[in-house]
């Protein structure tokens, strides 16, 4: 994305909230606040684990695009079955880590696809983590995973915005998604290799943004995402 694109218009289709929130009635609201931008949201290990599938399924049966985050890593058997009841639930995309190599990679790719055509629906996007953004971390050792994922033809991976540039110039078919991202240099928390939303975009070269924190923990959702966009 260009600098001026991004002035002129902010990308909200291109921010995806993290709802890392115990609380149900909380996590619904952040839907409510920023649904009708078109803005993805992310559940991750936390909502999942506390609410289950059926409380996903809410989201999706509403139209929203959700991003089940919850890094597979396992044998190929165990990874392609979960994947398989991940695209049954009609998701927009879900991570695998890339470190479980190509065989299971393709196992899973292979299952999704059978499983979309089986049912007839859309098929998620298949994102490979590379290095956790909370870890400091070389670029060879993200490029290395970024590989993987490229060689099996996943859709897309996960990396800090500081690499995100440096793949997408190497692999240009695969996405980029990018954690990490903060308003300035306070408020980091766990999270190492940082950037503005607005850099990501557009120096970055990344698909997608994904933001918790900045957002979840404010007390006016749609303002703080704004805030994160505009920073
Ligand atoms: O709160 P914060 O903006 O740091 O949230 C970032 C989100 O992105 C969290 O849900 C985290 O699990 C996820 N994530 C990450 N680094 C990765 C992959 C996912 O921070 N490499």
């Amino acid at each position: 994305m260009k600098k001026e694109e991004y002035e002129n218009k902010l990308p909200w289709d291109k921010l995806i909230v993290a709802l890392d929130l115990e609380d149900k009635s909380s996590i619904a609201e952040v839907v409510n606040s920023l649904y009708v931008q078109r803005v993805k949201f992310k559940i991750g290990s936390i909502a999942f684990t506390k609410y289950g599938p059926d409380f996903l399924k809410t989201f999706i049966d509403k139209g929203a695009d959700v991003f089940l985050d919850l890094k597979l890593y396992d044998i190929p058997n165990t990874m392609k079955r979960t994947a398989a009841v991940i695209a049954e639930m009609g998701c927009w995309a879900f991570t695998v880590h890339l470190q479980a190599g190509k065989d299971a990679l393709t196992e899973v790719k292979d299952e999704v696809f059978k499983t979309s055509e089986r049912l007839g629906i859309r098929k998620p996007l298949i994102l490979g983590v590379t290095v956790l953004t909370s870890q400091v971390s070389d670029c060879k050792s993200v490029m290395d995973l970024a590989k993987i994922g490229n060689e099996v033809k996943l859709d897309g991976v996960i990396s800090s915005p500081q690499e995100s540039a440096v793949i997408k110039e190497q692999y240009p078919n695969l996405k980029v998604i990018t954690p990490g991202i903060r308003i300035n240099s306070q408020g980091l928390g766990d999270q190492k290799r940082v950037t503005t939303a607005r850099y990501a975009l557009t120096e970055g070269k990344a698909d997608f943004v994904v933001v918790g924190r900045p957002i979840i923990k404010e007390k006016d959702y749609f303002n703080a995402a704004l805030k994160v966009l505009e920073a």
